[in-house]
């Protein structure tokens, strides 16, 4: 993939559809869209999510709050249960807030949108009826974002970005995990949304496989820049993938520090700067100690 990520990379600086700016983003905003500094273009403000049972209330995460600039890639790292899918279920829209915001553009989440998409860990996102091309021009149809003609051009595009061109006419069940998470991925991409929302999506691939995708996530961001909120529970996983990482408390999540991790790739992670990275975000995690930093 590495290779069709080069030869692709002049064709898509001609059509930069990730960076374009959307009516209404303000003026500072569009002056610096994709350089990271500016308004930004996620912001999750004092966020308290619950869930009602009929016998109790669940808190899942208390008053959390993050920003995420264009082309960051922010990592959401804590242990599980901590809350972490649950805040990219609110992000997504899927959730509503019991007490803070989340706005993107500077306008509130309400709802599910085409501008934010969810890539899950399950291996079984994709409807087995459809070929993998269908699965791919699904969103696209049912949202009316492109007419079928377009919708069929734009997922060979995105296939052939994470090197699935040989599979469109494939289903599913013809694909090994690692192939599955490529498809989901290209579903996602095709869809060009604001924000790129994943949920653990290598966290049920063998190891090598997991480090593959690592890998190609991170060649994939750096042809399309895409903006990326990642959620993971590995402390490695979160170094090589973010460019900054929110970590969050056991249950219920609360935010325990920002760490920037930009420096750092798949080459790093024998390095002693990143190993001491690592215990640094281990001590932040589990040392009860530190519970009030
Ligand atoms: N549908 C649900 N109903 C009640 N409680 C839930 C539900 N989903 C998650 N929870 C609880 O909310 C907390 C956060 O869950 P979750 O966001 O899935 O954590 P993480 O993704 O970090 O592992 C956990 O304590 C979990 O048990
Ligand atoms: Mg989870």
């Amino acid at each position: 993939m590495t290779q069709a990520t080069t030869t692709l990379r002049r064709s898509l600086a001609q059509a930069p559809v990730h960076n374009t700016p959307r009516r209404g983003v303000s003026q500072a905003h569009t002056a610096t869209t994709g350089t990271g500094i500016g308004a930004p273009l996620l912001q999750v403000d004092g966020v308290s999510l619950e869930y009602r049972t009929p016998q109790h209330v669940v808190r899942a995460t208390h008053q959390v709050g993050f920003d995420v600039h264009e082309a960051e890639r922010f990592v959401l790292l804590g242990p599980s249960g901590c809350g972490k899918s649950t805040l990219l279920k609110a992000v997504a829209g899927f959730i509503a807030p019991v007490e803070g915001e989340i706005r993107l553009d500077g306008r509130r989440v309400t709802a599910p949108g085409p501008d934010r998409i969810v890539v899950f860990q399950e291996f079984d996102q994709l409807p087995p009826w459809k070929t993998v091309r269908e699965n791919v021009m699904f969103p696209l149809l049912a949202s009316r974002t492109l007419g079928r003609r377009q919708a069929a051009e734009r997922a060979l595009h995105y296939l052939d970005k994470v090197g699935l061109s040989r599979f469109a006419e494939a289903h599913p069940h013809q694909l090994s995990g690692g192939m599955k998470q490529r498809v989901a991925i290209a579903r996602a991409l095709a869809m060009q949304p604001r924000v790129l929302l994943m949920d653990e999506p290598f966290a049920a691939l063998d190891a090598l496989t997991r480090r593959k995708m690592q890998e190609e996530l991170l060649a994939l961001w750096e042809e399309v820049r895409f903006t990326l909120l990642f959620v993971t529970h590995s402390i490695e996983e979160a170094l090589v993938v973010g460019s900054r990482i929110a970590l969050l408390s056991p249950h219920p999540g609360r935010m325990r520090a920002e760490i920037n991790s930009h420096g750092f790739d798949l080459g790093s992670t024998g390095s002693a700067s990143f190993q001491a990275t690592a215990q640094r975000i281990h001590g932040l995690l589990f040392d009860e100690d530190e519970e009030h930093t």
